[in-house]
């Protein structure tokens, strides 16, 4: 699909702007919003280990500052196309605060999209918003 090709675009891109000299792993993500519009964030690693943050989390806090309230089509690209890269399991939570339990979760190498998934699938079961209604 045309915006699915935007998105893993996007993805791949933003994941050359990562941080990532300990662990050179760098992640991009990509985030299309309820509005049409892509966010995108990258890892961004921090001397003292357990201060970084995922490609996810930083493609959420640029969704949020732009006004933008729910996650519609996610794309991640880390990794050289062996293992999948999929969203760390503190991302997966972080995630399913603003998406559903079909939104599409696209798994990206450099080179493109890998494999695809429902947020369900990756967190079935899952606590949320709506548990505290
Ligand atoms: N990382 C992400 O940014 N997103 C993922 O989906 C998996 C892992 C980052 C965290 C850390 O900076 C590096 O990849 C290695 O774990």
């Amino acid at each position: 699909m045309q915006d699915d090709n935007a998105l893993i675009k996007a993805a791949i891109s933003a994941r050359h702007a990562a941080y990532a000299p300990y662990s050179n792993f760098p992640v991009g993500a990509a985030i299309l919003d309820e509005k049409g519009r892509i966010h995108h964030g990258q890892n961004v690693e921090n001397a003292a280990y357990p201060n970084g943050i995922c490609a996810e989390t930083s493609a959420i806090a640029m969704m949020i500052q732009q006004g933008g309230t729910r996650i519609v089509k996610i794309a991640v690209s880390g990794g050289d196309g062996e293992l999948l890269c999929t969203p760390c399991g503190g991302c997966r939570q972080r995630i399913r605060e603003f998406a559903s339990q079909d939104t599409p979760i696209l798994i990206c190498d450099a080179n493109g999209l890998q494999d695809r998934f429902t947020l369900g699938q990756l967190l079935p079961h899952s606590f949320g918003p709506e548990n505290l209604d």
